[in-house]
């Protein structure tokens, strides 16, 4: 996420991109649905986990660093869009009626 590397050397820091240890460093797991329902699934849960992780650092940053905590609301919305595309997709796929717009 560009938007993040870049915050961190406005601060000083370095990004890590070194694919190396990606998997433990990340808020976020991955699994392989076996169909199209699934698969959907598996997106949501993990989107899910995505804006909790995002809520969690924007508590973290509080007034701290409003710089960084507008950043991250930022990327919360999107994610939380995600979240809502991949739960109305869920619906769609498994023939659900159509539910009011609410976070994933
Ligand atoms: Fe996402």
């Amino acid at each position: 996420m560009q938007a993040v590397a870049e915050r961190i050397n406005q601060l000083g820091g370095k990004p890590n991109f070194d694919p190396e240890g990606l998997a433990s460093r990340s808020a976020s797991q991955y699994a392989e649905g076996e169909n199209l329902v699934d698969m959907i699934k598996e997106n949501l849960i993990a989107e899910r986990i995505a804006v909790e992780h995002y809520r969690e650092l924007i508590r973290y940053f509080g007034d701290d660093d409003p710089g960084t905590r507008v950043m991250l609301e930022s990327i919360l919305t999107t994610e939380e869009n995600h979240a809502n595309d991949m739960r109305d997709l869920l619906d769609a796929h498994q023939g659900e009626p159509a539910r009011p717009r609410g976070i994933g």
